[in-house]
């Protein structure tokens, strides 16, 4: 058993990992939105922080901090080696993915699949803890269907009973997991692809705040189809934190909203226009080998639901054929400046 303490301060509101889309760039740009708010990395599995190229991989500005990194695996020693080799970086806190739904993740055996073996789980966090004083998270699904996936060893394969995730937990929460952010949907390991396993699986919110009843000393964060600040409140009654993610993507400028869940109870008001001034002076740093597009297709939301939004879209995706900054300072000039931090959406 692994016997460190707990030792985390509870961000409250953290945006999900989300391969192809929390890369530095988004969280460059979240982090003009809301300076408190937890960011996560995309997942990247310790084979390729072992194996890969790890600056690429691991650097980020201090600006993005505070800033969480996920990491995949399917065995302690690799997962323990790659927390180890991520020291260097300093990150605020190590996330263990068992929530991913996908093939080439659950195909290795890693993520979601991982719920079908909690005592791996609760190893693989042991192995963490070891190579680092950082806070250590679980990001998990409810349960999972693992119906032609599982070895035949298992007479059961749909683990997706209430009594399922307090099992997990029970026994991963001996490895002094820091903090658990259920999906409050379970995954259906054959037959659905990613995006569906993120949609058709009902949302089961009941089963998170009853963990948090039954389970009140650990911090529990909620996940899975939290769209709006109105929303967040709710949840934030009944467990320690929320975590959004195609949300805060789809609609970036709620976040200067969500700052007020932090101590200081206050929006940060920041105005689309000057996000955008930021952003110029963001790209004339960038190194010229950096696709300016990169950049901006994560700013897509921007304008979510105000006034600006298609024209905005449209400035962002056309081929370009002339300096990108002089192009974002002509938007600046074409895009509604009434106060574009009034909330709408
Ligand atoms: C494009 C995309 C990529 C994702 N990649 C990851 C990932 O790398 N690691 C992970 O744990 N979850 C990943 N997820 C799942 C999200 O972290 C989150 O759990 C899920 O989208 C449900 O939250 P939401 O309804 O607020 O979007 C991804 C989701 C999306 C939409």
């Amino acid at each position: 058993m692994c016997h460190n303490i707990s030792k985390i301060k509870t961000p409250k509101i953290s945006i999900a990992p989300m391969v192809d889309r929390t890369d530095r760039h988004f969280r460059y740009f979240t982090r003009l939105l809301t300076k408190n708010t937890l960011l996560y990395t995309e997942m990247i599995t310790a084979q390729a922080i072992i194996h890969g190229d790890r600056n690429m991989l691991l650097d980020f500005d201090e600006f993005e901090r505070p800033l969480a990194l996920q990491i995949a695996g399917c065995d302690s020693k690799n997962i323990g080696k790659a927390v180890k080799i991520a020291e260097k970086w300093n990150y605020d806190e190590i996330n263990l993915n068992v929530g991913c739904s996908s093939d080439r993740v659950s195909g290795n055996d890693m993520g979601a699949y991982l719920i079908a073996y909690p005592e791996l789980v609760r190893d693989m966090v042991c192995q963490m803890r070891k190579n680092t004083d950082k806070p250590i998270t679980v990001k998990h699904r409810i349960g999972i269907d693992g119906s032609g996936i599982l070895p035949d060893s298992f007479d059961r394969k749909i683990i997706d009973k209430y009594e399922d995730l307090t099992n997990f937990i029970d026994i991963v929460e001996k490895a002094k997991v820091d903090r658990f952010i259920v999906h409050a949907r379970i995954a259906i390991l054959a037959g659905l692809s990613p995006k569906e396993n993120r949609e058709v699986p009902p949302i089961r919110y009941e089963d998170i705040y009853r963990l948090k009843k039954e389970y009140p000393y650990l911090n529990i964060d909620i996940n899975g189809g939290i769209k709006t600040v109105e929303e967040i409140q709710t949840h934030l009654k009944h467990v320690d934190g929320v975590m959004i993610g195609r949300a805060a993507y789809d609609n970036p400028f709620m976040l200067t909203e969500v700052e007020k869940f932090f101590k200081g109870g206050k929006v940060n008001n920041i105005s689309r226009g000057e996000v955008i001034e930021e952003l110029i002076k963001y790209i004339e740093k960038l190194d010229e080998n950096i696709k300016i597009q990169n950049v901006l297709k994560h700013t897509m939301g921007l304008f979510h639901g105000v006034k600006g939004s298609k024209k905005w879209r449209q400035i962002i995706t056309l081929p370009w054929d002339k300096d990108p900054v002089d192009i974002l300072k002509e938007a600046l000039e074409i895009l509604p400046q009434e106060p574009l931090n009034i909330k709408k959406y």
